[in-house]
């Protein structure tokens, strides 16, 4: 059993589906979700009747509710995705990553660690404990994020495992105290656990607030793409897919104790990314003559850029490809073109995603930056 927490949402999401499609992972997963607005069932609905599926609706926040899951279904692994994810509502409201990233985090581990002390040896009362597995086997993978470094000047080389935390967004502080938790909770207790580190992901399911399914779906409706400042910060993209690989190698065959950074080695300027998904709708999704525009990127439109944004991310991943052989199969165009086509074939998905609480934050967000009417029903 690998228990994965916040499996519900982007990511998640696709590491569940990776596993249960292109692993062939025969043992059963458990996917822990509260549910928030990021998190969405039927980004599962491919997989939720395998029998190999199960799920808890479950807040990281309730310690005791989160100790008596683990005892109950005995994980060979945990893998922590659940988190609250976007900068900008770390912004407006830096709370609920306190409360889900760093305190949920606490919790996990202490739920962990609390299951970890009753497994076995590796000697021979295997039966006794009555546990399937043994402290040798276990495994506590914590999935982060590059932005817990801070951000690059145009000539610094990507971001090493060894590079200085340097987190500027509330977001990005939350993630770094839950990477100090996790790297404490193994050199104080010796659970054994990973980190990963990973630059920014996009792909199927992820949350149209972020982005890149922002400017799909805006532009799919003929309103404003939103760019902040200057549009020239510049990100490193992976495909989530790739993300995805990266993590089960790390679980499977990473050294207990390190820290393992994920990235395309593929900078792009958010307003070169811009145009390019641009290009792809053109081609896609052609404009019907009766539109007022006659190509998507006459959408875009620049805006008083977020406080604090980080002006690059990098990635070195020199370590993982050295230790695991891999490589990104995607690259920037082929990913965006398998992303935007998602986009195109899931309206559906995309209508369930698109509910009040959605419409109200957008409008939070982006109303104050528009001419009136350019935005109103995205
Ligand atoms: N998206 C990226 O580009 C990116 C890049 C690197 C690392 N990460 C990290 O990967 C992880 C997943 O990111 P994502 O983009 O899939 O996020 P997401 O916001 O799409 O999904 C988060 C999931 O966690 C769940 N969740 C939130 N609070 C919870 C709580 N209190 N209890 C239980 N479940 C809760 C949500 O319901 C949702 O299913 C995060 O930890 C994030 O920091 C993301």
């Amino acid at each position: 059993m690998i228990l994965i927490t916040g499996g519900a949402g982007f990511i998640g999401s696709n590491f569940v589906l990776h596993l249960l499609n292109n692993e062939a992972v025969s043992e059963k997963i458990l996917v822990l979700d509260n549910l928030t607005y990021a998190g969405n069932m039927s980004n599962l609905s491919a997989i939720s009747s395998n029998a190999n599926f199960n799920f808890e609706k479950c807040d990281i926040n309730n310690a005791l509710a989160l100790k008596e899951i683990i005892r109950r279904y005995k994980p060979r692994a945990v893998i922590h995705f659940a988190a609250e994810s976007h900068v900008d509502r770390s912004i407006k409201g830096p709370s609920k990553f306190i409360e889900t990233n760093i305190t949920g985090t606490f919790n996990l581990l202490e739920a962990s660690y609390e299951y970890f002390l009753t497994l076995d040896n590796g000697t021979n009362n295997t039966k006794k404990s009555g546990a399937q597995i043994t402290k040798k086997q276990f495994r506590f993978l914590h999935v982060s994020t590059d932005e817990v470094y801070g951000s690059l000047e145009p000539n610094e080389p990507g971001f090493s495992e060894n590079h200085p935390y340097k987190p500027n967004s509330p977001y990005a502080a939350s993630k770094a105290s839950s990477d100090f938790l996790v790297r404490a909770w193994n050199k104080t207790y010796n659970l054994p656990t990973l980190i990963s580190n990973c630059s920014n992901n996009f792909g199927p399911y992820q949350f149209p607030e972020k982005l890149i399914p922002l400017v799909i779906l805006n532009a799919m409706d003929h309103h404003a793409i939103p760019i902040y400042g200057d549009g020239k910060q510049i990100r490193d993209w992976l495909y989530v897919e790739d993300h995805c690989r990266a993590l089960f190698l790390i679980l499977d065959k990473g050294v207990i104790g390190e820290t393992y950074n994920i990235g395309g080695n593929c900078e792009f300027q958010n307003i070169e990314l811009v145009k390019k998904i641009c290009l792809i709708l053109n081609d896609l999704l052609p404009l019907k003559d009766s539109a007022k525009i006659t190509q998507y990127h006459e959408l875009i439109q620049f805006i008083d850029d977020r406080p604090g944004h980080d002006k690059r991310y990098a990635v070195d991943n020199q370590k993982l490809k050295n230790a695991f052989s891999w490589k990104p199969r995607e690259t920037l165009f082929s990913g965006l073109k398998k992303t935007v086509q998602w986009y195109i074939d899931n309206l559906d998905w995309v209508k369930s995603i698109k509910n009040n609480s959605y419409k109200s934050w957008m409008k939070e967000n982006y109303s104050k930056s528009f001419k009136k009417g350019e935005n109103e029903s995205s």
